[in-house]
């Protein structure tokens, strides 16, 4: 089993700026971006954005289509956030370039009328969908441009009532991504003491669990097994579908995952999305610390509540150290931190925007993060030689599903392609 990763390795995996392996590897996949509701309405206010290390301005024109452009103007570079959203265009406010959602410059009033030059002249700009709850981009070459993703939720007929919630964590995007799929901190950085383990005893149970990994044509999957006293096996199946989506165990049918998205390489976007419950599907008790707390108080909302107002800044941040309760930390939990999201966010920012996994120490427990490592610089590398993402271009192996479920035993890959059947049969049945 390796125990760390090269230096080299380590920037290929953690480098996502324009021109790098991994870089060229995420523009090739349609990724969310920004949720609806941050362009409200046609001709609304331009925002900012930083994704995959790029300075975008995106607004919504007056037919409500969304624009991705770069952010400097390409006359003498201007930011098009101070730009007029007007008519069909936003309008660089400096001496008046107007650029349509496409990056055609459709006005340049600051030069003769009979001058050919505007037609000469585009900026920067990267088609965006609207779709399945999300606004999304794509930033690759404009021939390769693959279909839309069928993630899972994307594929139920009420896919665009799914919300989504979206913050910023200080780390390079892997850190985050390796705590997704790395279900062996769960029970301990997660647990309260009022768990029963804790209540009949005050110790921890052991977290190990006996654990099985497989790839598969969308990434791969991550059991977790334990034995039942009735000498079955209870299986946790995490699934990672390409680049960064991760759906949970015990997330329900209706597709609830994560995305975490480079914003650049020190900072990410944690992108989730919630599609509506299926009907015939019992609500998921709400566990209070899922939720998270403010000042003592339950939040709702952790996307809005808990963000400093006007950024996509935790109000629990790295800069108060997450405000910390050690009190709490010796009546209640390990972390004196409420909530497992800043709980996660505390862990993967302290290991340094960009993680030296030059120094790491990786055992047995770490068998998924390893392959994730695996799955994405190999496709990273293949890319580098010519040789292109072929998920890309079947939108369908994104479905897929967490298991949750106490069988026979048995062994995993079997259990993992009878699941793949029953649910691509499901799909099919339901058109
Ligand atoms: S810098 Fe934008 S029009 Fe001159
Ligand atoms: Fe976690």
């Amino acid at each position: 089993m390796p125990k760390m990763l090269s230096k080299e390795d380590n920037e290929l995996l953690t480098r996502t700026g324009r021109g790098t392996p991994m870089g060229e590897l995420f523009r090739r996949f349609w990724l969310p971006a920004l949720l609806p509701s941050e362009l409200p309405a046609p001709d609304c206010d331009p925002i900012r954005l930083r994704i995959l290390g790029e300075d975008l301005i995106a607004f919504r024109d007056t037919n409500s289509n969304v624009g991705f452009l770069a952010n400097n103007c390409p006359h003498r570079g201007a930011s098009l956030f101070f730009g007029r959203n007007e008519e069909s265009g936003l309008r660089c406010v400096y001496h008046g370039w107007k650029f349509d959602v496409s990056g055609t410059c459709v006005d340049m009033p600051n030069e003769p009328a009979e001058s050919d030059f505007r037609t000469k002249v585009s900026t920067q700009a990267y088609p965006a969908a609207e779709y399945a709850g999300l606004v999304w981009i794509y930033m690759g070459p404009a021939e390769r441009k693959p279909p839309l993703p069928l993630y899972q939720w994307c594929t139920r007929p009420d896919a665009d009532k799914t919300t989504g919630t979206k913050w910023m964590q200080e780390s390079n995007y892997a850190q985050a991504l390796e705590g997704n799929i790395d279900s062996s901190h769960v029970g301990f950085l997660h647990k309260t003491f009022d768990h029963p383990t804790f209540r009949s005893g005050g110790r921890l149970e052991s977290t190990q669990q006996v654990t099985a990994t497989r790839e598969t044509d969308f990434g791969f999957v991550y059991g977790a097994r334990r034995d039942t006293p009735d000498g079955q096996f209870y299986w946790r199946v995490t699934t990672y579908a390409m680049p960064t989506f991760t759906q949970i165990a015990s997330q329900s049918r209706a597709g609830n995952g994560i995305f975490v998205i480079p914003r650049d390489d020190e900072t990410h976007w944690w992108i989730t999305v919630n599609p509506p419950r299926p009907a015939d599907e019992p609500e998921r008790v709400q566990d209070p610390s899922m939720i998270g707390l403010l000042n003592g108080t339950a939040i709702a909302d952790p996307a809005t509540l808990g963000l400093i107002p006007g950024t996509w800044r935790r109000v629990r941040n790295k800069d108060n150290d997450y405000m910390l309760d050690r009190n709490m930390q010796r009546t209640h939990n390990y972390t004196g931190l409420p909530g497992n999201r800043a709980q996660d966010q505390a862990v993967t920012e302290s290991m340094g925007t960009i993680m030296d996994r030059t120094t790491e120490h990786l055992g047995a427990a770490d068998t998924a993060v390893i392959v994730m490592r695996r799955v994405l610089m190999r496709l990273a590398r293949r890319l580098q030689d010519g040789l292109e993402p072929e998920m890309v271009s079947h939108p369908d192996r994104f479905q897929t599903t967490p298991m949750n479920v106490t069988t026979e035993q048995g062994d995993f890959q079997e259990l993992w392609d009878a699941h793949e059947r029953e649910f691509k049969a499901a799909l099919a049945s339901r058109g």
